[in-house]
């Protein structure tokens, strides 16, 4: 069982665009896959889940968009918090300084994470307002700023000044929606993650889908640069 699952919710506008609607409904469809996901996630066993909402770059979009996500996300977040403290969840948010947040969301994002701090369950991060190169700067900037010599910088002690540094290395990414890129996600954590992309929309994704990526991952021969036991012996004459 992969212990820190990663998702690229992608997809949306494509799924709103088969339907002749407009982008935002697919976005309006995304909701009822995340709570889905979330649910067979900890009922999988699965220890972190992350999410990636909304990125860095996605402020380029056009700004009816944009508005349309950060009221559609403060609504979800409303309105399933409750639940996710009933199921144990623990909830985080990684990105969220841009100041173009609006700032009740940004307060409903810390309400839900203080809600939700003690619990024991599945650690749910979600990603928003995130670009994984802008965390590598600040953590580079933070360790600067603690003085420390250049020659003792580790990659041990350079992610200590990641946010949520106790967060594990990412071992499943799945992408929906058959895109295979990485869109700044994460990237110092998802190093050595395996990848799966699912041709499955975002809103047309469910939990038996995600239960099959977790089914890809265990056929995966993780390696990590090594070789394993069964290939070790020498070579047949
Ligand atoms: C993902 O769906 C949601 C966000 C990035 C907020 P998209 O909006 O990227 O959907 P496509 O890729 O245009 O289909
Ligand atoms: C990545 O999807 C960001 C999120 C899912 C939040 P995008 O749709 O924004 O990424 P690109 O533009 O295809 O790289
Ligand atoms: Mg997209």
């Amino acid at each position: 069982m992969p212990r820190h699952v990663a998702c690229v919710m992608d997809g949306n506008g494509r799924w709103a665009a088969q339907r002749s609607l407009p982008r935002t409904s697919g976005h309006r469809a995304a909701e009822t896959t995340v709570i889905d996901v979330i649910e067979a996630a900890r009922a999988a066993g699965v220890e972190w889940l992350s999410l990636y909402a909304f990125s860095t770059e996605n402020w380029s979009r056009p700004s009816a968009e944009v508005d349309f996500l950060m009221r559609l996300v403060r609504r979800v977040v409303r309105k399933h918090s409750v639940l996710l403290h009933t199921r144990g969840i623990r909830c985080r948010f990684l990105g969220v300084t841009d100041p173009r947040i609006p700032p009740a969301l940004a307060r409903d994002f810390a309400d839900l994470m203080t809600l939700t701090s003690g619990n024991r369950g599945m650690t749910l991060t979600v990603a928003f307002d995130h670009g994984g190169r802008r965390d590598i700067v600040e953590a580079a900037r933070s360790l600067i700023r603690s003085g420390v010599p250049a020659d003792a910088v580790t990659e041990q002690s350079f992610a200590a000044h990641l946010p949520y540094p106790d967060t594990p290395d990412v071992d499943l990414v799945i992408r929906t929606s058959g895109e295979q890129r990485i869109s700044n996600f994460m990237l110092w954590q998802v190093a050595y993650a395996e990848w799966v992309f699912p041709p499955v929309l975002w809103p047309d994704f469910r939990g038996p889908h995600f239960l099959e990526c977790l089914h890809a991952y265990q056929q995966r021969d993780r390696r990590f640069g090594g070789v394993l036991p069964t290939q070790n012996g020498e070579p047949r004459s």
